[in-house]
């Protein structure tokens, strides 16, 4: 790569996050930056990196897209048979961070997660678009496979099978909800004098401090 990476930077400049804003309840204030997100139209506002690690300690980051924020917790769906799926079985401690750049903004949600009931994987999986029901139960998520010309060919039989029916959810297709035990706020400044506003929970209470950025 030729091109200087060094000069590739920008002044932070669309908001402040000062502690009257940021208020006693991180889930409140995470629901706003959230709905300014989707607001600004930036492609792609619910998707997260996904952070897990597995058995030897190796950390694994992956982006998926936020499916549901309420008093469970945060919630995504994947295949429980997949890597994360697999990490998660022996490590339930699990990270998300969310980025929106036209929003110079940064969340990071640090928890532990568990499944969801069968019953929400099932009723999310039956409003997914067909093909991605189809896709679902095609895809052994994270297998090496020989070539794309294999999952083609699963996904057409998978068509066939279930012409004019339901496409019923695997059962190793599902949802995880993280609940969360820490919640930092970034919000890019200028000068870099970033605000950085993190909260930790302590029984059933939002503890809050401010950290250097
Ligand atoms: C924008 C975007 C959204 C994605 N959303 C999901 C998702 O919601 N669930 C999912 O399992 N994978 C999603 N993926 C794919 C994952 O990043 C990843 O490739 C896959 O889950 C396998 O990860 P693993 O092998 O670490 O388990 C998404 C990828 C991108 C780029």
């Amino acid at each position: 790569m030729n091109r200087d990476l060094h000069s590739i930077r920008r002044d932070y400049q669309f908001d402040d996050l000062l502690e009257d804003q940021a208020g006693e309840d991180p889930l409140a204030l995470f629901d706003a930056w959230l709905e300014k997100a989707i607001e600004s139209d930036s492609n792609d506002p619910t998707a997260m990196t996904l952070s897990t690690v597995d058995a030897d300690g190796a950390p694994h980051a992956r982006i998926v897209l936020l499916k549901q924020r309420d008093e469970s917790g945060f919630s995504f769906f994947t295949n429980y048979d997949s890597d994360k799926g697999e990490q998660l079985k022996q490590n339930n401690k699990a990270c998300m961070t969310f980025f929106w750049p036209a929003l110079s903004r940064q969340v990071r949600i640090q928890g532990k997660v568990e499944k969801v009931s069968r019953e929400a994987s099932e009723t999310y999986f039956a409003s997914r678009p067909r093909a991605s029901q189809l896709a679902a139960r095609t895809s052994q998520q994270s297998h090496v496979i020989e070539n794309r010309g294999v999952l083609q060919a699963a996904f057409e039989k998978q068509e066939q099978d279930f012409e004019n029916k339901d496409v019923p959810c695997p059962d190793n297709w599902g949802g995880y909800v993280l609940k969360p035990d820490s919640i930092e706020f970034w919000q890019g400044r200028p000068s870099r004098l970033h605000d950085r506003v993190c909260f930790s929970k302590s029984d059933t209470q939002w503890l809050r401090v401010r950290k250097a950025p």
